[in-house]
């Protein structure tokens, strides 16, 4: 296998397995990596995921050795890096835990997910015109809505790296930790996220990515009637009712 996973309670951590590639992502990592979190994206005992790789690098990018001999036909007959889509429809939410190098599709990787926990030593890149190519698992639309348009335009241009604090100044990362702390950090926020209501946390990243998807009288429309939905399930009664009962609630997920 070439990624590993492991279950800690409702938390599920997958780790990139290819250490002397850097974690390169070729297909089979892919394969491995949506077939099996597709299964256990349906587990409603499953509220968060977290995806990482080694202290030196998240992931170095696409596979280049399993790229570079195909032909423009090969690419658009296998539709190369569609499988990715399977990632991002995964509806438990789901965070990167970054470690050293995140670049090309390694960025685009930590980018699909819903956050991006960073270690002090994170470094973040499309370096991807150095190859003669652009990116191609959405680092162009992805980094851009995520950094805006001057950062996005120097690092896809220069192909430069960008380091821990500043991905999180420029709005990329959302939180730094020491190198050491990254996996207990992440961790701890992964559960909090997945002990709140499984279909809550599922909607709420949902009406987050309309942010970036919609406009913003159409996103205010999805954000309030999924708010309305929300009072069709019982975690809303036991939430509120916790609330005013000075108790902590009980989600049963339904
Ligand atoms: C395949 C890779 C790889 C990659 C590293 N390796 N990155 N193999 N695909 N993306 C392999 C190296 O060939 C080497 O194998 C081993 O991993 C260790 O890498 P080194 O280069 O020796 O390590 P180091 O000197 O520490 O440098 C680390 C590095 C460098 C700066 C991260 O490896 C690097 O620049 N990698 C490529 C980064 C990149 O361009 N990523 C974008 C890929 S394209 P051997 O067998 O020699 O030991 C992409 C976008 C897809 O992701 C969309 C475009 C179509």
């Amino acid at each position: 296998m070439n990624i590993l996973i492991e279950r800690k309670g409702r938390v599920v951590v997958v780790q990139l397995n290819r250490p002397k590639a850097l974690n390169a992502l070729n297909s089979q990592v892919m394969c491995e990596m949506v077939t099996t979190l597709q299964k256990l994206d349906h587990d409603p005992e499953i509220g968060c995921f977290v995806i990482t790789g080694s202290e030196k690098a998240f992931a170095a990018g696409a596979d280049i050795k399993e790229m570079e001999s195909k032909s423009y036909i090969e690419m658009v007959q296998e539709d190369f890096f569609a499988g990715w889509d399977g990632f991002t429809s995964l509806r438990t939410p789901k965070i990167a835990a970054v470690s050293g190098y995140a670049l090309g599709g390694g960025c685009e990787l930590a980018m699909m997910c819903d956050m991006i926990f960073a270690a002090e030593t994170a470094m973040f890149g499309q370096p991807e015109i150095k190859l003669g190519v652009i990116p191609g698992i959405g680092g162009s639309q992805r980094l851009t809505k995520l950094v805006g348009k001057a950062k996005a335009m120097d690092m896809i241009l220069t192909g430069r790296m960008m380091n821990a604090e500043e991905a999180e100044r420029s709005g990329l990362v959302a939180r730094v930790v020491p190198t050491e702390r990254l996996m207990e950090e992440t961790i701890e926020a992964a559960e909090i996220i997945a002990n709140y209501s499984k279909p809550v946390t599922m909607v709420a990243r949902e009406a987050v990515d309309r942010a970036l998807e919609l406009g913003l009288k159409e996103g205010i429309l999805f954000e309030r009637r999924t708010f309305h939905a929300l009072f069709a399930i019982e975690d809303q009664k036991e939430g509120m009712r916790a609330f005013i009962e000075k108790r902590k609630p009980s989600f049963k997920g339904k």
